[in-house]
Parts: structure tokens; sequence; C-alpha cells
């Protein structure tokens, strides 16, 4: 497959200003001057046919993700905490992409019985195993609140959930291999260095946005992790930030920041771009491990502090897995 980032006309020079310069990179400017619109995520029509799963699948960048995926012929599993609200983003899409595989599951991600139950359901309905599973599922809370697990929530959503859900469907996406799995991380990540000895945050004051960008910075260590696992089982793990994009998210958790960028954010398509791009690309299943933005990978860190070592790494994976309840490595179990 030829490279659809070789088809993007503009300099490396361009494309590194801006990732450099966070505000008009991270804006829809970036999106725009790196050439990416009107340019098919999935030119050679890889997605046809193929099953992906997305969380998060109503809302935002979540829905603009089911919507390209859906007007390129793939068989889209929305998972959605709310049948409600799922069932009116279904209808939207169908309408708009005239596309019948469109198949709702419930699930709340910062459940672990919930993500057990959802990965029964897929594993029974995967046709011809899963080509991708997006982790788009995301929330930014207000205070401090625990799943029903227990867990603090934010770290529940974004990194629990999706790591026993990747594991449990790994039967499934070696059956549609080569696939892709990909967290939708956030480029806040960069101000947060992990904090090993304390996943929950429990030391801390409350902080809504420095809590979840610490889980987003979770979810990049996990997508190295996962991929060195996974690799050898034709399943290449990924993450990605969206940029900004003015979702509903957006809009009520952080306001201010909405009505300062409100003009120059991203529409949830623009964000949802290299998700898609990640899902159809041979480039990305050769590259997986790496953060990427604007179908580009891009540094992990932007300053050194935030870097964590080779043992934080090592007690990272240990506590997940323990609180996630993994029986084994990922890739060595799951339901067949
Ligand atoms: N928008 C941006 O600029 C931006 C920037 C960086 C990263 N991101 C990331 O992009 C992803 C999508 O965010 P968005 O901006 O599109 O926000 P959004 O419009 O609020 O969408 C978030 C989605 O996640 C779902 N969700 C939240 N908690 C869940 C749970 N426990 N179980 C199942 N689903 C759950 C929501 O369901 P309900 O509708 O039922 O609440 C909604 O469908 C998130 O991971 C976010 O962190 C966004």
């Amino acid at each position: 497959m030829k490279s659809a980032v070789r088809s993007i006309g503009n300099s490396d020079a361009v494309d590194w200003l801006l990732d450099r310069t966070v505000l008009p990179g991270f804006s829809s400017i970036g999106y725009r001057v790196r050439g990416l619109a009107g340019s098919s995520p999935d030119p050679d029509g890889t997605l046809a046919g193929r099953d992906v799963v997305v969380t998060g699948a109503n809302s935002g960048i979540g829905a603009a993700a089911t919507e390209q995926f859906a007007a390129l012929g793939a068989r889209v599993h929305m998972v959605v905490r709310d049948l409600e609200r799922g069932a009116d983003a279904r209808a939207r899409i169908s309408e708009a992409t005239g596309s019948d595989e469109l198949h709702l599951h419930r699930c709340d991600l910062s459940s672990l019985d919930s993500v057990r139950a959802l990965a029964a359901e897929l594993a029974d309905e995967r046709a011809d195993g899963i080509a991708a599973l997006v982790h788009n599922a995301g929330v930014l809370t207000p205070e401090r609140r625990k799943s029903v697990d227990g867990y603090e929530l934010t770290l529940a959503t974004h990194v629990l959930g999706p790591l026993l859900l990747t594991e449990l469907l790994v039967p499934a996406l070696a059956a549609g291999a080569p696939s892709k799995v990909i967290f939708v991380t956030s480029g806040g990540m960069y101000t947060e260095k992990l904090d090993a000895d304390d996943l929950e945050l429990e030391r801390r004051e409350f902080d809504g946005p420095a809590f979840y960008a610490h889980a987003k910075r979770i979810q990049v260590i996990l997508a190295g992790r996962l991929d060195e696992q996974l690799r050898s089982r034709g399943i290449s793990v990924h993450a990605m930030h969206p940029g900004w994009a003015d979702t509903p998210g957006v809009v009520e958790a952080l306001p201010r920041f909405h009505s300062t960028l409100g003009p120059i954010l991203r529409t949830p398509a623009e964000g949802a771009d290299t998700i898609v791009w990640l899902a159809a690309a041979e480039e990305a299943a050769e590259n997986g491990g790496n953060l990427w933005m604007d179908r580009r990978i891009r540094p992990a860190h932007r300053v050194p502090w935030t870097h964590e070592t080779p043992a934080e790494r090592a007690r990272l994976w240990a506590k997940l897995s323990a609180m996630a309840g993994l029986d084994e490595p990922a890739g060595r179990s799951g339901p067949g």
C-alpha cells in the first residue's frame, strides 16, 4: 500500500514547526496547513467489510470516527454507555453514510465486569476477526470520583477498562491481523510524568486536567508495552492525539478553553482523521508503539522531566495488571 503520508503536500520543516508551536499545530490551522483536508485516510479501501470497534462512539471524536469508518464500508461496533444516546447517533450516522453495518453495544468502560460482558459479546459477533479497536471513550471529572470497582474514575475509564478489553480481545484481534489497537490520548499528557507509586494520585489534591493528563500519559506508555507484547501476533498498538477538537466533552469540561479557542478548534472529523488512518495504513502496522498526530509519529515527551525509567514502567505494568484483573500477560490469555 502507498503511504498516505507521502501524499501530503507540505514540507517536513513546516510540519515540524507546527508540531513545536502548539497552538497552530493542535488547532484546525495545523490540520489544514499539513494538507490533510480532503485526503482519504484509507485510499486503498483496506477497511471495507472489516470489523472495527469504537468506544465512546455516540459523541464527538468517537462519533466522527464511526462515521468515517462507516463511509469506508467497515462494519462498526459502536460501544456506548447509554443505548438511547447510542441509537440517536447510529441513526444520524446511518443516514449520513447509508451504512446498515452499525452495531450498538452497551458498556461502561470504567467497570471491569461491564468490559468482560462486552468482550464476550464482541467475541460472539465478530466474523473475520477485528481489524481495529479504538479506545476513544474519555472523561474529565469535576471532582475525585471512584469507579464501581473502587478505582479513581479517570484511570479506570482511560486505562483499566481499555487494558482489560484489549487483553480479552487478543484472539479476535489476532484473527483479524494485521490489526490495530488505538488509544486516543491527549496532548495534555506532555505536562505529566508517570507517578508509578501512586497511579490513582491519592496523595495529590484533586485537579481534573492533571488527573486526566496523567491517565493519558499512562495510555502512551501502555501503547508501547502492549505493542511489544502483541507484535508477534500481528497486532500493532498505537497512541494518537487528535489536537483540539470542538466536541461536547470540551464544551462541558473546559468551557473557558472552548470559548477562547472556539473559532480555531478542529471539527470532530478532523480530530478523528488520524484514528481512521492508523486503522487503515500499512505504515502504521510497521511502526507500532508510537504516538501519532496528523498521520505522523510525534515525540512522546517535550520536556526532560516527564521521562519515566524502565523500573517505573515495570512497576506500572505490575500494578495495572493486578488492578485490571489480568490473569496472564496480554497476548496469551483471553477467551478463544
Ligand atoms: N476534543 C478534544 O479536543 C480532545 C483532545 C484530546 C483528547 N481527546 C480525547 O478524545 C476522546 C473523545 O473525546 P471527545 O472530545 O469526543 O469527548 P465527548 O464528546 O465527551 O465524547 C466522550 C465519549 O466517551 C464516552 N464515555 C465517557 N465515559 C465513558 C464510560 N465510562 N464508558 C463508556 N463510554 C464513556 C461518552 O459517553 P456519553 O456521551 O454517554 O457521556 C462519549 O461518547 C477522549 O478520550 C478525549 O480524552 C479529545
